[in-house]
């Protein structure tokens, strides 16, 4: 059983890789220990309902979740509702009653982060949000981070992908910090792994009663609308639930460790990551940057994981 630590701002992909682990964790593959939330999809204590309520419709009520920091470590908050929707669930709004509100313990994210560390020594860390948590925290070992661009262009700028943009401090920083090679999930891999309605269904017939199913249409309508709006098609790129299945290696994947550095003061270049393919700068490998994954296992595992455990 691998204990897991998830790091999230849930957001539509986010929350997808939280019904994944959710049936993982079911099936005792993995153990997920807790999730803590970033601010960046949308706001903190929003993440962290969204998060909650994903995991209630998985139903696994008992994992712990606590909201994070709420700001980016220099800049200010940004927040993209106009790519995961307004609460940042797509169309799904009806879930935000006060009572939900009120279940978020208080805890602070690091003892649950301190607690995680010191209970599983081969814990993994996985970040599919803005790295605010991870830089504020220090290195934590078997780190895996969903961000950057690397000789790809970005989703938010030219250059720069979303959650490195949403904290270019915090991601230089985790970088710098890295006491071992940080597993980087980035967007020229992670935009390969899309769904569409096709292969949603597939999902929701895979999730059987499971009580998430029925929302999935409505989530995901608002992902596939947006998508289509970039011109990438009805579809949807679902970064955090590929970045999970490398995370925990459960797909075939390629990566090369080097160095990362992440531009956080220039205003053109913002959250820009920089991978020093050919060792100009002579500084030690802090990333495992990964460069192929198998994009057809991942459909395949996901499915099965989702079916395993329905049938359980
Ligand atoms: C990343 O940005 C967010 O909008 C997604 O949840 C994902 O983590 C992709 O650039
Ligand atoms: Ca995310």
């Amino acid at each position: 059983m691998i204990p897991v630590l998830l790091d999230c701002d849930t957001g539509i992909d986010d929350a997808l890789a939280l019904v994944y682990l959710a049936a993982l964790h079911k099936l005792g593959t993995i153990k997920l220990v807790g999730v803590s939330t970033t601010a960046g999809n949308v706001d903190v204590a929003q993440t962290a309902l969204n998060t909650q309520w994903v995991l209630e419709q998985c139903d696994l009520k008992e994992i712990p979740v606590v909201a994070g920091q709420a700001v980016p470590l220099e800049v200010p908050l940004v927040t993209t509702p106009e790519t995961h929707g307004q609460h940042g669930l797509g169309y799904i709004t009806g879930y935000i009653t006060p009572e939900l509100h009120t279940q978020i313990p208080a805890a602070s994210w690091q003892e649950l982060w301190h607690e995680a560390i010191n209970t599983y020594p081969d814990l993994r860390l996985i970040v599919t949000g803005p790295a605010t948590n991870l830089a504020t925290f220090g290195p934590v070992s078997r780190t895996t981070l969903m961000g950057g661009a690397y000789l790809y262009p970005g989703n938010t700028t030219p250059t720069a992908e979303w959650n490195s943009w949403v904290d270019p401090h915090a991601a230089k920083q985790a970088f710098a910090q890295a006491t071992d090679p940080i597993k980087v999930c980035s967007l020229g891999v992670t935009e390969q792994f899309t769904i569409n309605p096709t292969s949603l269904n597939a999902v929701i017939a895979a999730l059987g009663r499971t009580p998430i199913a029925q929302y999935l249409p409505e989530i995901l309508r608002f992902y596939f609308e947006f998508h289509e709006a970039q011109g990438e098609g009805y579809l949807a790129q679902i970064h955090d639930l590929l970045t999970c299945m490398i995370a925990l290696e459960q797909i075939p994947f390629t990566a090369r460790e080097l160095t990362i550095d992440v531009e956080a003061e220039s205003e053109l270049l913002r959250g820009t990551t920089i991978a020093d393919i050919r060792g100009h700068w002579g500084r030690p490998a802090n990333a495992n940057l990964v460069q192929t994954a198998d994009i057809a296992a991942a459909h395949a595992e996901l499915l099965r994981t989702l079916h395993a455990a329905t049938n359980l």
